[in-house]
């Protein structure tokens, strides 16, 4: 699939490619789910906090036919290997490559008391591999979709990506928060969701701008192999900072550092050990961004958005250490742009994407001038691209 939005053509060519791999006679059931940028909002979502991703152009479409026999039959256009199992006795399978995610689902779903089944799946997706906009996240939300479509069960849309994390934590083996299976299941066109990952409120929040303002892609081309242990290794420096605090503070009632504001921390962040102090530095300040970036939104305040993106990027370079020098250098190379409000690294960080905020009509400039820079500073060709903000999963 090519960079641009599905379109007619895909799901004609899905279906040819279904009926060549499993046969014709039943009807073809095709379902999308969407990658997601965060605009701010960078690992606070494990620690109970407030993000505000966008659910954007590219995503992974399906084609699916139910089957009686509980088995799974897989192919995606993106991989070489097919992957086959039944849904008895599934777990974790290396040799299954990419479709322990589908799978993790399925289990999860089951377990859950949902009604699932086996099917014939052929999946085609457009999000770069690796580059951190959460492929992953958008085929566990595709499969949920798939599942619930092919049964006819509904469930509340909310509940969707809680399984689909749930999948992830206990299947896959990887401690990320709810951020990007949210995004992808409940996205809006236009919209940035702001959710409050500790009671899981949300809000769609116009992105009024979406004419005038552009969302730029940088893709590193780079991915760090530590990238998972990394991330789980953030989420236990959290919790321990929690424990800590809990006592110093003498509230037995903190369960996550995004009980603690600003204020209170600056009072008390001296009796953390000095890399405690900067991971919570990180999460507890890059709420408070958040809430300023709302602001910022409802008042098309681009400036002030912009800022906060480069703050965000500074505090996860310096603080919570989860950029890298090519991850700077992006954000560096779209800042020597003109009229760039700001940039920052987008995801869980080790390589991946990072993402600008452009005057429209300077979209194409930048595009060119901060590929040219990459590639003079790292000697890369990364990857550029404008993305509008799309609707979240669902059957097409
Ligand atoms: C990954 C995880 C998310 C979130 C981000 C960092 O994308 O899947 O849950 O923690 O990293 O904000």
């Amino acid at each position: 699939m090519d960079a641009s939005e599905l379109n007619d053509h895909t799901v004609a060519a899905m279906k040819e490619k279904f009926i060549q791999e499993f046969g014709t006679g039943k009807e073809i059931s095709f379902f999308r789910a969407p990658a997601r940028v965060n605009i701010i909002g960078e690992h606070t979502d494990y620690n109970n906090g407030y993000v505000l991703p966008i659910a954007i152009d590219r995503s992974i479409v399906a084609a699916a036919v139910k089957r009686d026999d509980r088995m799974f039959r897989m192919r995606s256009l993106n991989f070489p290997e097919a992957v086959t199992a039944s849904l008895d006795g599934l777990k974790y399978d290396l040799s299954k490559g990419w479709g322990n995610y589908p799978l993790g689902v399925a289990q999860v779903m089951e377990k859950a008391g949902i009604a699932v089944c086996g099917a014939d799946i052929i999946f085609n997706g457009n999000i770069p591999l690796g580059g951190g906009l959460s492929s992953s996240a958008a085929i566990e939300v595709l499969m949920a979709n798939i599942l619930l479509g092919l049964t006819g069960t509904t469930i509340e849309k909310e509940q969707i990506p809680v399984l689909c994390k749930q999948a992830e934590n206990e299947f896959i083996g990887v401690q990320c928060g709810i951020m990007d299976q949210f995004i992808s299941a409940l996205g809006k066109a236009n919209h940035a969701i702001f959710l409050d990952c500790g009671t899981m409120d949300y809000r769609h929040i116009p992105f009024r701008m979406a004419d005038r303002v552009a969302v730029i892609v940088g893709n590193t081309k780079v991915k760090r192999e530590l990238a998972h242990s990394a991330y789980n290794q953030r989420v236990r420096e959290c919790a321990e900072a929690v424990e800590l605090l809990r006592k110093q503070l003498g509230r037995t009632e903190i369960n996550s550092l995004s009980d603690i504001d600003s204020e209170e921390f600056t009072s008390c962040k001296k009796s953390l050990p000095d890399l405690l102090e900067k991971r919570a530095d990180h999460v507890i300040n890059e709420n408070a961004r958040v809430k300023e970036a709302i602001t910022a939104l409802e008042n098309d305040d681009m400036k002030t958005l912009g800022a906060l993106l480069l703050q965000s990027h500074a505090s996860l370079r310096d603080k919570y250490e989860v950029s890298c020098g090519e991850l700077d250098h992006i954000v560096e190379s779209f800042m020597s742009c003109d009229g760039v409000y700001g940039a920052r690294m987008t995801g869980a960080g080790f390589g991946g994407s990072a993402i600008a905020l452009v005057p429209t009509e300077q979209k194409d400039a930048v595009i060119e001038q901060s590929a040219k820079e990459y590639k003079r500073l790292t000697g890369i060709d990364g990857e550029f691209y404008a993305c509008s903000i799309a609707d979240g999963a669902g059957r097409m």
